[in-house]
Order: C-alpha cells, then structure tokens, then sequence
C-alpha cells in the first residue's frame, strides 16, 4: 500500500514528459512481432492448430515499422495483439530501439509466464512505455495452470513480484493494467485479487473480460466454464462493493451468442500481399501488423496487405491512401475484435 500510494504521488510531481502531436494518420497500429505463444490457454481467441513454427519479427522489419510512430497517438502502437511479445529474443533491443519522444506510444500484452532476465524487466520499467498489460487468472496454482495452460504460477509471479520492484524503482514506469478472465473457476477469487491488484500490485487499471466466442474454443470448455448471466451479475455486485473507482467490468454483449462462434483471430495470417484496391481509406486507419512487416486493414485484413519493410516513406503512403472524408469499403469482411 505505502509503496503504491509513493509511486502514486510520484508520477504526480514528475509528469511524464509530453509526446509531440502531429496529425494523426492511424488510430491504432496493432503490431505482432512473433505468431506464436508459449501457452495454450483453453480460450485463447487465436487457433495455433496451424501454427508449426514461431516466426520473428527482423530487426529491419521492426526498423521499418517503427518509422510509422510520429502518425500514432499516444498508446496508440501495440507491440502484441494477438501474441506473446515475450517469445522474441530481441523485445529488449527493439525497446531501446525506440526514438525516446515516441515511446509513450507504445505498449504490450503479456502472461508474464516465460523465464525473463532482469535486464528485460529493467528495460520494460524504463522503457517510457504508456502501460503494459499483464494478464492474471488466477491465485491458485492449479486453477493457474488449466486456465494458463504450459503456464505456472510460480514463474509468473518470479517475473510479476521483480517487475513491481524494477517498476517501483523508476520515476515514470508505465502505467500497469491487469487483464483477468472470469469463469467459474476464478470467478470466487476475482475480488480478492482485484484487492491485491490496487493494494500491492501498481494496478492502474484492472479489466475483468468476457471471452471473445471463437470457433477454435472448445464446447467442454464453454459449458464448464463460461459463466451465465446471474454469475456475472454477482460477480459485478461484488466488485461494486469494492473500494475502487479502477475496475473496468466487460460483461458479454446483449446479442452474445455461444452457437454461433467467430472465425479466430488469427485467420488473415494466410492473406497474400496484395495491393490496396482504392486510395480512400478513412482515416484515422486501424491496422494490424504481422511478424514478416505485413500491414491488413483492421477487421477488413483480405482487403490489402502491404509489407511495410518495401514502402520508402510508410507515413507518405498511408497519407496518400486515406483521406477524411471517404467511407471504408463496404465489403469488409468481419473479423473477431481486435485483443488487446
Ligand atoms: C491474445 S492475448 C496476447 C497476449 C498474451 N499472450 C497474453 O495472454 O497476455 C491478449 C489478451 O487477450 C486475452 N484473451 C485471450 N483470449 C481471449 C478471448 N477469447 N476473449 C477475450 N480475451 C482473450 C488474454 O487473456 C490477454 O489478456
Ligand atoms: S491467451 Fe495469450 S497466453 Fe494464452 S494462448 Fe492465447 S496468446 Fe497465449
């Protein structure tokens, strides 16, 4: 509590520094730098049943991309959408990489379960970052390792307890948010964690989520698991009676709909580059980008895929693609929401 209320107060009397602002050509970039994760959770949004290998993002790629930053707003540039960010080797280098004046763009997700060396969690404390999402299910180790499956508690909380120090250490760490996945399993323990979140974790933010429905999710693992409406209900009730104005509770939509799943996430990573069809994208433009540099239209990925390593000024040919006033196409293909 007294170190959360010292960092607090801290990050008051030292506000971070500010980030220039230029006209922005991009709402988000949703960047992955690898196709693969360490786990296998049972409701991961993305199918792996086709991933064979773990693909890098290069060092050239990651140069390339990275000159699209100044057309960003802050928090605007993701470092991992639908993956694990620290599967790559390089995520420390590709941090210091980053102009300082444009770091408080950037962000990740992570689960925080892979072995980290301390100079990767002292890069991340310093990295100038906007916030780092840290996802946690669970306090009990063998709800832990079903619902983060290859995962275990006690390296993730090694790697969680030395983040909060290196984070507590520096004047302006990023911000940190939680993202906890309620099901029957956790769902009894997601107020105590909560608490241990705001009390002793840094939380600025704890998300409690719905699961986005993807095809690849297994029926046992819907009806086990998937909470129905008067569990969620309790569940908000709880929370309400907590102390905290930082809880940020997404309950299923009305129209959720358990029969009818979404594609996974990760079904335009088979999309051939192909050249965009029109040059009146609306803007500000949401985009995702893959490990090889490819950049897809969010939610309409077929529409076009550009490898952002070939564009001698990348900012010059969005601009050059998008204007303010021209709707999206109306052909766009939906897709599951974009994670973050
Ligand atoms: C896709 S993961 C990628 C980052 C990292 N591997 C992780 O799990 O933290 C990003 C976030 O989405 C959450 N997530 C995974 N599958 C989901 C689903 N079906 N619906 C909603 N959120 C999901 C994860 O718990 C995580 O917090
Ligand atoms: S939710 Fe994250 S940690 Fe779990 S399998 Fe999906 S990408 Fe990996």
């Amino acid at each position: 509590m007294i170190r959360s209320v010292a960092h607090r107060v801290r990050a008051r009397l030292f506000p971070p520094p500010p980030v220039p602002q230029e006209s922005h050509v991009f709402e988000f970039i949703a960047a992955d730098i690898v196709n693969n994760c360490n786990l296998r959770c049972p409701f991961c949004l993305v199918d792996y049943s086709q991933v064979k290998s773990t693909n890098l993002m290069s060092e050239e790629t990651f140069r390339a991309l990275i000159r699209l930053a100044p057309a960003v707003p802050l928090a605007g540039f993701w470092l991992s959408c639908l993956h694990e960010p620290t599967l790559h080797p390089k995520l420390g280098e590709f941090i210091q990489l980053i102009p300082l004046n444009q770091r408080r763009k950037f962000w990740f997700t992570t689960n925080l379960v892979r072995p980290l060396p301390d100079a990767l969690i002292e890069t991340i404390a310093g990295s100038g970052f906007h916030h780092i999402n840290v996802s946690y299910d669970s306090f009990d180790e063998d709800v832990f390792a079903m619902l983060r499956k290859h995962g275990r508690l006690k390296m993730f909380r090694h790697n969680l307890d030395r983040l909060l120090a290196a984070f507590a250490r520096v004047v302006h760490p990023p911000f940190l948010r939680y993202i906890t996945m309620a099901y029957r399993s956790n769902v009894a323990d997601i107020p105590a964690m909560v608490t241990w979140m705001n009390e002793s974790g840094l939380a600025a933010e704890v998300e409690i989520r719905y699961t986005f429905n993807t095809a690849n999710i297994s029926e046992d693992f819907r009806r086990e698991q998937f909470l129905e409406t008067e569990e969620w209900l309790a569940l908000k009730s709880s929370l309400d009676a907590l102390p905290y104005t930082n809880i940020r509770l997404t309950m299923p939509p009305a129209d959720y709909n358990r029969e009818h799943p979404y594609g996974p996430a990760n079904w335009f990573e088979t999309v051939p580059p192909t050249p965009p069809p029109h040059k009146a994208f609306k803007r500000p433009m949401q985009v995702r980008v893959r490990p090889d540099g490819r950049i897809h239209l969010n939610g309409a990925e077929n529409v076009f895929a550009v490898k952002v390593g070939e564009l001698a000024d990348p900012i010059a040919f969005f601009e050059s693609i998008t204007s303010e006033y021209e709707a999206p196409p109306p052909d766009c293909v939906a897709s599951a929401p974009a994670s973050s």
